[in-house]
């Protein structure tokens, strides 16, 4: 456990040399960047923008890579930036709550494991829409608030291998899936969501050390982990 606060941001700096490492303490990081990275077409025109709020190093980078998209990460945190700008990321210091870049400057916006960790979910949201161009693609994937979410990402996945850093998440900050639905909706994204899980068979391979890889698989329910996505109208 960190000595440091539930969900302190300064976690991330204290397991930078952690990021690119795929049996590492941000394994599960890798399995769901490429599970979102399959949900991101290819670019529609040329100098399309892909904006990735709370991008830490740059995980998604591989999996958007080739798509046509200029990648621009948005991060608190100068070691994870610097680690992402390594990857072709073009780096950008800033809060996704007031995030410095542009209204409509993007054509596709990644919320890929930030939102469990923002005290203002309906801002986050806000920012993430006023940075989408009209016709847009919002690619989300978080935790969800509930008994089940704080359970198995909280009490069982900090103990077990693959699972994330104990301390890391702050279960009250995972996310209402209607208040997220709702304040999409608000800001003219029309989400549809989805339950993920890792496919067991690649989980057991991996403690195995017989891959460094697990597919992420739909799951029946969106109550713990879930992927959303959205067009801005
Ligand atoms: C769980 S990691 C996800 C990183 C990346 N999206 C991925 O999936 O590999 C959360 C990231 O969000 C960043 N973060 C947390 N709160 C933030 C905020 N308010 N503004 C910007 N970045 C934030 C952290 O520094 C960390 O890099």
């Amino acid at each position: 456990m960190s000595r440091r606060r539930r969900n302190d941001p300064a976690q991330y700096d204290d397991l930078a040399g952690e990021w690119w490492r795929p049996r590492g303490a941000f394994a599960a990081l890798h399995w769901l960047a490429a599970a979102r990275g399959a949900l991101v077409p290819p670019a529609e025109r040329p100098g399309a923008v892909l904006v990735d709020l709370g991008c830490g190093a740059g995980l998604l980078a591989p999996h958007v890579a080739g798509k046509g998209y200029h990648h621009v990460g948005v991060d608190l945190g100068a070691p994870a930036l610097a680690e992402a700008a390594r990857h072709g990321v073009t780096a950008v210091r800033g809060d996704v709550l007031s995030v410095p870049l542009a209204d409509g400057c993007a054509d596709v916006v990644s919320a890929g494991e930030i939102l469990e960790h923002v005290a203002d979910l309906p801002k986050a949201v806000a920012e993430a829409c006023r940075l989408l161009r009209p016709g847009g693609l919002l690619v989300i994937d978080t935790i969800a608030a509930t008994a089940v979410g704080r359970f198995l990402m909280v009490t069982v996945a900090e103990r077990v291998p693959g699972g994330p850093p104990p301390g890391i998440h702050d279960p009250a900050l995972f996310v209402d899936r209607a208040v997220l639905v709702r304040e999409c909706a608000a800001h003219g994204v029309n989400l549809r969501l989805r339950g993920i899980g890792p496919h067991l068979t690649d989980v057991v391979r991996w403690l195995a050390g017989r891959t460094d890889h697990v597919r992420m698989r739909p799951t029946a329910s969106t109550a713990t982990l879930f992927q959303a996505v959205g067009r801005r109208r």
